[in-house]
């Protein structure tokens, strides 16, 4: 089972991994705001609750997660800096968790399921949303907590620059954004020099508006699960530990 914490909402449900899709349709609550530890911990209790499932959970985070334990909290409340996250949600679910940064686990599921699949070399995927998520593997090995979304660029982050947050606030047109995110994926390429970007979050469905403004010598693709790369990403973590 996988659960995705974000800033505005925590979804969860069961994954059929044989296929990476949902087992039954996920439960969505609101993030409880605050969203401190517990409250956040006692939602996640509770969509679990909610199905006839016993078995591992995996829980992302828009967080560095290193070892169970949360060290940044970008869209959540800073009472989960320093916290050891992984036990916290343990007492609260009652069985074993994994917690993984959200786009790090977005990319275990493109890597499983998806657009990474069998993709030789480095592949970066890129989640824009209310910051840019990243997730970064070698030859299918996942880099972990690489956080580029808060690359210093243009004189602050990067995520409040070109993230998809940054294009609604600042109304900006699809070749105005895109031009951006072009700037932003160049920069990564100078870099990194990746073989292949993935774009995730809601704009990969609309890659068609503003692809021909990203000037990059990397190929471009969207990514391939949608809405549910977290949930399915965090359940293959949590049953592969
Ligand atoms: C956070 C990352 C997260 C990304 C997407 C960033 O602000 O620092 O950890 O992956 O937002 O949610």
């Amino acid at each position: 089972m996988g659960i995705d914490i974000g800033g505005s909402g925590i979804k969860g449900a069961p994954v059929d991994l044989s296929i990476g899709e949902l087992a039954e349709e996920r439960i969505r609550i609101d993030t409880p705001q605050p969203s401190t530890p517990s409250a956040v911990a006692g939602v996640a209790a509770e969509i679990v609750a909610s199905f006839s499932y016993d078995g591992p959970v995996g829980c992302t985070i828009p967080s560095v997660v290193k070892h169970g334990v949360v060290a940044t909290a970008a869209n959540i409340d800073d009472g989960w800096i320093g916290l050891d996250g992984r036990e916290l949600l343990e007492r609260s679910l009652r069985t074993p968790v994994t917690l993984l940064n959200d786009a790090d686990a977005a990319g275990i599921a493109e890597l499983a399921y998806g657009a990474a699949r069998d993709v030789p070399g480095l592949v970066c995927l890129l989640t824009f949303g209310t910051g840019i998520g990243s997730a970064l593997f070698a030859d299918g090995t996942l880099v972990p907590n690489t956080e580029f979304g808060h690359l210093e660029f243009r004189g602050g982050e990067a995520e409040d620059y070109a993230s998809a947050r940054i294009r609604k606030d600042e109304n900006l047109s699809w070749e105005d954004w895109g031009v951006r995110v072009g700037e932003y994926l160049r920069h990564i390429e100078r870099v990194i020099s990746p073989d292949l970007f993935i774009l995730g979050g809601g704009v990969s469905r609309r890659l068609e508006k503003f692809e021909q403004y990203l000037e990059c010598s990397t190929p471009i693709v969207p990514a391939q699960l949608r809405n549910n790369a977290g949930i399915v990403g965090a359940a293959l973590a949590a049953s592969s530990q």
